[in-house]
């Protein structure tokens, strides 16, 4: 649904500052009904590469096809199939009420008014934006124009959304609202989203996929479940019953891996660091051989938000 080959773009410098490079040659591809996380630091492109793909500015280089239709050379035709929203949600008239930009730019999409109009109380309850039908956009939060932008582009009914930050200073009942929302487009009506994101726990929670940029390149690009597999530190916390005795502390004391905590509630924890499986069984073995109860043992696991910090990290070290 959506190709991206070797996009490049760059912008002047600001007052006499040396041109950014803010896309630099970034390649992907995403398939209908997928539902793909942008994710990066600030200034790493994620907005830049939004707003090229939605024809908003021209790449320097490179090539975005939308549904079969380049966006440099069919660009009106490839537009039907893509609609976005960007941050500062500016897709909205201040002026008109809910329902108006609702009506306003379906009907610019070129669709029946009469057929959209349930589509119209459809999306205002789902955002809970009933009550304000008939306010102007300039009156309501800036949660709730972000929630009318989102479903302005909705409403357009075009194969790709593309959202940047969609849940950026919204309440958490809200988030969530979006989040289960963009799921089931997903689901239900086979939409191909891509969305930019700072919260990780959104991209966590919504996308199979995440693209991870930094200073406009692609460092990541894989399923959210392989990343977190590809990072898992492989630390146990072992709970023993009560303390170790001398002889077992001095066993375990010699393997660097092992880190002993202090007796606390009638119980030892171990902490084993996993660089081979061998170590494990070395301290299964010191603990057997007097019998030591053994509570619990658990894997730590990392969280998305240090492996996003651990990529970013390792891609630079490897510039
Ligand atoms: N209109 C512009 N003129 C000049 N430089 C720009 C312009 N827009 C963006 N940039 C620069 O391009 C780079 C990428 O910016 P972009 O907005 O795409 O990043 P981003 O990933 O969306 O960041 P954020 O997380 O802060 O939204 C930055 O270095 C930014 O300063
Ligand atoms: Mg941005």
């Amino acid at each position: 649904m959506v190709r991206v080959e070797c996009l490049e773009k760059m912008y002047p410098g600001r007052r006499g500052a040396p041109p950014v490079k803010a896309v630099d040659g970034i390649s992907f591809q995403v398939s209908r009904g997928q539902l793909v996380g942008l994710l990066g630091p600030n200034g790493a492109g994620k907005t830049t590469t939004v707003k090229v793909l939605c024809g908003l500015i021209r790449p320097d280089a490179g090539q975005i096809v939308i549904n079969g239709k380049d966006m440099v050379r069919r660009r009106l035709d490839a537009l039907e199939d893509v609609s976005a929203v960007l941050e500062g949600n500016r897709n909205i008239y201040w002026r008109l009420t809910c329902r108006e930009n609702l009506e306003f730019f379906a009907a610019l999409k070129g669709r029946d008014p009469r057929a959209v109009r349930r589509e119209i109380d459809y999306y205002l309850e789902l955002f809970r934006l009933q009550d304000k039908a008939h306010t102007e956009a300039r009156k309501l939060s800036r949660g709730m124009q972000q929630k009318l932008a989102t479903a302005v582009a909705l409403l357009a009914g075009s194969q790709v959304v593309l959202l940047d930050e969609p849940t950026l200073g919204l309440d958490v009942q809200s988030s969530l609202e979006i989040r289960q929302l963009l799921k089931g487009l997903v689901h239900e009506q086979r939409r191909t989203v891509i969305l930019t994101s700072h919260d990780m726990h959104v991209v966590q929670d919504t996308c199979e996929r995440v693209i991870i940029m930094n200073q406009g390149r692609i460092v990541a690009d894989d399923s959210v479940r392989n990343l977190l597999d590809l990072f898992r530190v492989k630390v146990y916390h072992i709970v023993v019953e009560g303390p170790l005795s001398p002889k077992q502390r001095d066993a375990l004391a010699v393997l660097p891996q092992v880190q002993i905590g202090e007796e606390a509630l009638k119980q030892t924890v171990l902490t084993v660091r996993l660089d081979d499986s061998q170590v494990l069984y070395e301290v299964f073995g010191v603990l057997g051989e007097e019998q030591a109860v053994i509570r619990s043992i658990d894997q730590e696991q990392n969280s998305f938000e240090q492996i996003f910090l651990e990529i970013l990290a390792r891609g630079s070290d490897s510039a």
